[in-house]
């Protein structure tokens, strides 16, 4: 378990600081490892999105976890639009996990909803995250539908400050 959770950091490390332009936003990231708690407890992060290419997914720090901001392409959205949701494990529709009219943008709280490692991301069969511990099988909304996790990864609050900024928070 925790190998598998080292391995899972240094894949995400690699993978986010692989991805151009997306610097500024892995820094903080390995930065602040090990913020103060009282700092955590109030932390918003504010993410500006125009790296992030379409197809691609960053994770961020925000209050001590990872958070995953995925750039969704048209199949992603169809794929998470095409489900019913009273099929699914934890049912809830594409559109309540987005904000209206930025469909294309999918936040999520990057921790497991089984036992909290962290999933990762375009691996699996549903197009969307898996999680290696135990074999959880996440959408391109970021909902359960295989595996042991009992409901979908999280949508943190956040809000668009400006088309191409968030702040989480
Ligand atoms: S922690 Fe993810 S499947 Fe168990």
């Amino acid at each position: 378990m925790a190998e598998s959770t080292r391995r899972d950091f240094l894949y995400i490390a690699t993978a986010t600081m692989g991805a151009v332009g997306a610097a500024a936003t892995v820094w903080p990231f390995i930065n602040q490892m090990n913020p103060d708690a009282s700092v955590l407890a109030l932390a918003s992060t504010e993410v500006d999105l125009t790296p992030i290419t379409e197809g691609q997914i960053v994770t961020v720090k925000w209050r001590g976890k990872p958070v995953f901001i995925s750039h969704r392409t048209k199949k992603e959205i169809d794929e998470a639009r095409a489900v019913k949701p009273g099929e699914l494990p934890d049912p809830q529709p594409d559109e309540a996990r987005v904000k209206k009219g930025r469909e294309q943008w999918l936040v999520l709280v990057g921790v497991c909803t089984h036992l909290g490692c962290v999933p990762l991301g375009h691996q699996g069969d549903y197009d969307g995250w898996f999680c290696p511990c135990h074999g959880s099988h996440y959408d391109s909304s970021g909902r359960i539908r295989k595996g042991p996790a009992p409901t979908n990864l999280a949508v943190p609050p956040y809000e668009f400050v400006s088309d191409s900024k968030i702040q989480i928070g």
